[in-house]
């Protein structure tokens, strides 16, 4: 059975266990709950990720919350939230541990090159009003987790917040702290736009000036240098011809030779 608290202000939507918080949260979006509810779970039997993967979550190990947005900006912003969201899991994450942080375009949070974190943010239905609609924003933070927790074929490319500091560490307080600051960045995106966000976002860029592969929504196949995101957040790539390209979205990886 859930349970519902109100803390620090916002509604927190609590479950030992549940399909994915994305899901549910967008129920309660759907059904006009606030800005700034979260939803959070000790365990998801179908967490998503990006482009239709699954995302791995042990019961109890990680963080697993979505945090449903009602920004004061045009929809054609909201693609942006996304980045607004791995920033504020980076400079949580940068309180926490020494290692430094680095965003991946356009969801990741890596720690020497290994994920930690990641976003996966669903919007309402575009209605075309401003401040209309909703974000969902479902973060998924490894917490816990030792390297045995995670399916073998992850475990040279994962990393969690116990593998880095040797710590277990409080899911509920990095919930709190996690929900503060996607909240503060998205204030400072609907107060002073998007550029802000992006120079923070560009300092902590993973992918920047390596070589990379991107298939693209047509499974169109890229692969050059990364430029960085532009400043509509949208990743550019130069390719060996000199052509560059604009990447909306799509899988993105370092290339293999
Ligand atoms: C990704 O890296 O592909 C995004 C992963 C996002 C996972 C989180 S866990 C909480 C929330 N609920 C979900 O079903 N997915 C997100």
């Amino acid at each position: 059975m859930p349970f519902f608290i109100i803390t620090a202000m916002y509604p927190v939507h609590r479950f030992q266990a549940i399909d994915s918080t994305n899901i549910k949260a967008k129920e309660l979006a759907d059904g006009g709950a606030v800005s700034g509810t979260g939803v959070i779970a000790g365990y998801q039997t179908k967490g998503r990720g990006r482009l239709g993967k699954q995302w791995h979550s042990v019961a109890g190990k990680g963080l697993f919350c979505s945090i449903i947005v009602r920004p004061d900006v045009p929809l054609e912003d909201y693609p942006k939230i996304t980045l607004v969201a791995g920033l504020s899991v980076a400079l949580v994450l940068d309180r926490l541990v020494t290692a430094a942080t680095f965003l991946k375009w356009p969801n990741d949070i890596h720690i020497a090159g290994k994920k930690i974190a990641g976003i996966l943010t669903e919007s309402s239905p575009l209605t075309g009003n401003r401040g209309a609609g909703y974000a969902v924003i479902g973060v998924g933070i490894n917490v816990n987790q030792d390297l045995e927790d995670f399916p073998l074929d992850l475990r040279g490319n994962v990393t969690s917040l116990f593998l880095e500091t040797g710590r277990e560490c409080g899911v509920d307080e990095l919930f709190f702290d996690v929900r503060r600051e996607i909240l503060k960045q998205l204030q400072v995106f609907c107060a002073d736009g998007f550029l802000p966000i992006l120079a923070q976002w560009r300092k902590k860029d993973f992918l920047l000036g390596k070589e990379m592969e991107c298939v693209n929504r047509q499974g169109k196949k890229i692969r050059g240098i990364a430029q960085g995101p532009d400043d509509d957040g949208q990743l550019h790539v130069l390719d060996g011809s000199g052509r560059m390209h604009e990447v909306l979205s799509g899988d993105v990886r370092l290339a293999t030779r």
